[in-house]
């Protein structure tokens, strides 16, 4: 029997962080070595299109992104992995859904309004349709489960409404898509710990699965740990999330412990957290340095993976086009 197809993709906009690596990433790497699923790991460069990039940034980052994703354990061989340009099928199935989605419902997403009312200046389009091509990557591959952080969740809950719409309209089709979450779907920004960790509002906020020994411990020097109004600490839950995570057993029960019975110090904490990432990510780092000296080979991976997902996007969309009556 085949396997469920598991979809997910990466915008290739910056390195890899820890909110996308626990959110996102190694859930994709236990769900590859897993063996059970058919799995697509895509780097999705049209919609980082609704970015503001130079086409040499453009470049420099697709290759980027994959070799990161290589380097933290996505295996080409067991899985499909490919850059969505790549597909053109992507942006054809993106524009039927466009025709079967209702404004109104793109109005409601917030991604969407949050992205237009921060890029004031570059407030495109794409922004606004960002969701159908998203459902488009997915549904193409009959997509059953997709590995994402929190905040994709509306945009899953969207994409299973644009099947059932097409469905509806035309003939019953496209599967119905179910979001897989990792026990930390949301990961805190270290500055601002009531919000989500997001590389755009400046280095300062994430952890980079490539920083350094000395960059990490720096920026985790820096992290909140104050309570806003007497209340719980934000700050402090994510960085004791983070220890669970890095950390060994041992450290997570006496930090939390301290925590609790008020003897906790959080320069203590954040030293021996900054080590635990590092020493986490000390094979990722070399690996990465390690890849990005031959790009061509990664291109020449990312290549093959969009041949292998040509194959099936290209029986999608021509079945896609019958159904619709273009064809
Ligand atoms: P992006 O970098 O926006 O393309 O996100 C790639 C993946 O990482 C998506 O599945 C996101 O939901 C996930 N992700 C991004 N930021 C976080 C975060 N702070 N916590 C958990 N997951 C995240
Ligand atoms: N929208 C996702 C993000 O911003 C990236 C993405 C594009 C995606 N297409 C996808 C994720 C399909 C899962 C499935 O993080």
């Amino acid at each position: 029997m085949a396997k469920p197809v598991i979809f997910s993709g990466i915008q290739p906009t910056g390195n890899l962080h820890i909110g996308n690596y626990l959110g996102a990433v190694k859930n994709w790497i236990e769900l590859q070595n897993s063996g059970e699923y058919d799995c697509y790991f895509c780097v999705v460069d049209y919609h980082a299109l609704t970015g503001d990039r130079t086409a040499e940034e453009r470049r420099e980052q697709i290759i980027h992104t994959a070799a990161e994703l290589i380097a933290a354990g996505i295996d080409p061989d067991k899985v499909t992995f490919f850059v969505q340009s790549h597909v053109p099928a992507h942006t054809e199935l993106g524009w039927i859904f466009n025709s079967v989605t209702p404004i109104a419902e793109l109005e409601r997403m917030t991604q969407y309004k949050d992205k237009s009312s921060q890029q004031t200046k570059n407030s495109n389009a794409g922004l606004f349709t960002y969701p159908t091509l998203m459902a488009a990557d997915i549904l193409l591959y009959h997509g059953k489960y997709v590995p994402v952080g929190e905040d994709q969740i509306q945009h899953l809950e969207l994409t299973r409404d644009i099947a059932r719409w097409f469905n509806n309209k035309y003939e019953s089709y496209f599967p119905e898509t179910k979001p897989l979450l990792t026990e930390i779907p949301r990961v805190k920004s270290l500055l601002e710990p009531t919000k989500k960790m997001s590389k755009s509002k400046g280095l300062g906020h994430v952890i980079e699965l490539a920083d350094e020994p000395d960059v990490i411990e720096k920026k985790l020097k820096k992290a909140v740990t104050a309570t806003e109004g007497g209340g719980e600490a934000p700050g402090v839950e994510n960085l004791l999330m983070l220890l669970k995570q890095f950390g060994t057993a041992a450290q997570y029960v006496a930090y939390t412990e301290a925590q609790e019975n008020g003897s906790i110090r959080y320069g203590d904490l954040k030293a021996d957290l900054g080590v635990a990432i590092a020493e986490s990510f000390a094979g990722f780092r070399a690996k990465r340095k390690e890849l990005l000296e031959s790009k061509d080979a990664i291109a020449e991976i990312l290549m093959k993976g969009a041949a292998k997902a040509n194959v099936v996007a290209e029986k999608t969309i021509t079945e896609v086009r019958t159904i619709i009556g273009v064809r």
